[in-house]
């Protein structure tokens, strides 16, 4: 266990006890803590102190934001924004254990495994798009696994938007999430604006990642990343690991469809589950409304949905 004891003091004024660190990263570091008032353990994701600036403070602030607007077993839940020391603090429910990326370490995970995940990720996705928001960073790193229960939840808004903000044309001139997973339209090279549906293709390569331990579009290049993402199609998943249905396959791929509207079988994206009622808490019947599409086709979420359930009935998991 890591302990920094400075960091440790500055958090016990606060009126947390500090357990370990979580996690360092380039903007933040993540501890797990105890909140003394009422002894309950919770994630604090902290600026770093070389990142202190309003524009850092910003975007934590937002982060917080747009959590605030869920409350849903598979989003992970937001308690308050704090300052602790100099700097500000998301305070988190702890979610135990680690996140997806530990689960796939180069090999594909198991198929019971695989579908109980996916469930939970495609209900996490309808309501974060039921409230007006893309996530723009889905990817094994932003899911939560407790090892407890087998919970799983969707993390890290930090690049999150605003449906709104993006149909204006609103969203950052410069690449934000990440490149392996990234949508053809969040690259920025399609003229095309980005909307909820780039998250579908996000969870594509995810699912893919999980369904054959490795990445659709391998590499270090970020322009050959970028051009495959583009203009490439992945080996099946199933191809690459016959254990996968093809049914499984068939679903990434459409996830994975170079255009949004493959992805979700309309032409446009104003009908979305993103269009309805921004900011509000979600309800099960708010849920329901956004599995119940206008479109002609299924949407790949409502496929993926389908396809998971029924292939998870027969077998364990
Ligand atoms: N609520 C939580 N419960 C348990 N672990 C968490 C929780 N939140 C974050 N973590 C851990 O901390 C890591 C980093 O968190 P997060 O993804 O939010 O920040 P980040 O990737 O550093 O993003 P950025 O700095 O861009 O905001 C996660 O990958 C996960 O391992
Ligand atoms: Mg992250």
């Amino acid at each position: 266990m890591h302990v920094d004891f400075e960091q440790a003091r500055v958090m016990a004024a606060a009126g947390y006890e500090l357990r370990e660190l979580v996690r360092e990263g380039r903007r933040t570091s993540v501890y797990r803590a105890r909140r003394l008032a009422d002894q309950r353990s919770v994630v604090l994701k902290c600026l770093r102190s070389d990142h202190t600036g309003q524009r850092e403070a910003a975007r934590l602030r937002r982060e917080f934001e747009i959590l605030s607007r869920f409350d849903h077993d598979n989003v992970v839940r937001a308690y308050g924004l704090e300052r602790i020391g100099s700097g500000l603090a998301l305070v988190l429910e702890d979610f135990g254990g680690g996140t997806l990326r530990e689960l796939v370490r180069g090999e594909a995970v198991d198929i019971g495994l695989f579908l109980r995940v996916a469930l939970h990720l495609v209900d996490a996705l309808a309501v974060v798009h039921a409230n007006g928001v893309i996530h723009k960073d889905v990817k094994p790193d932003n899911v939560l696994l407790d090892p407890r229960d087998g919970r799983v939840a969707l993390a890290d808004f930090s690049v999150s938007s605003l449906v709104a903000e993006e149909a204006q044309g609103g969203g950052p001139a410069f690449l934000e999430g990440t490149l392996h997973y990234m949508s053809p339209e969040q690259t920025g090279r399609m003229n095309r604006t980005v909307d909820y549906r780039s998250d579908y293709y996000s969870l594509g390569v995810t699912f893919y990642h999980l369904l054959t331990g490795r990445l659709p579009f391998e590499g270090s290049d970020p322009m050959e990343i970028i051009h495959a993402h583009i203009a490439r199609v992945p080996l099946a998943p199933n191809a690459v690991n016959p254990r996968v249905p093809a049914v499984l396959g068939r679903i990434v791929a459409k996830l994975m469809a170079k255009t949004a509207e493959g992805r979700s079988g309309r032409t446009s994206s104003a009908a979305g589950p993103s269009s309805r009622r921004p900011g509000r808490s979600p309800t099960s019947r708010s849920r329901r409304r956004t599995s119940r599409s206008t479109s002609t086709s299924p949407s790949a979420s409502t496929a993926a949905r389908r396809a998971c359930a029924a292939s998870s009935t027969p077998s364990s998991g």
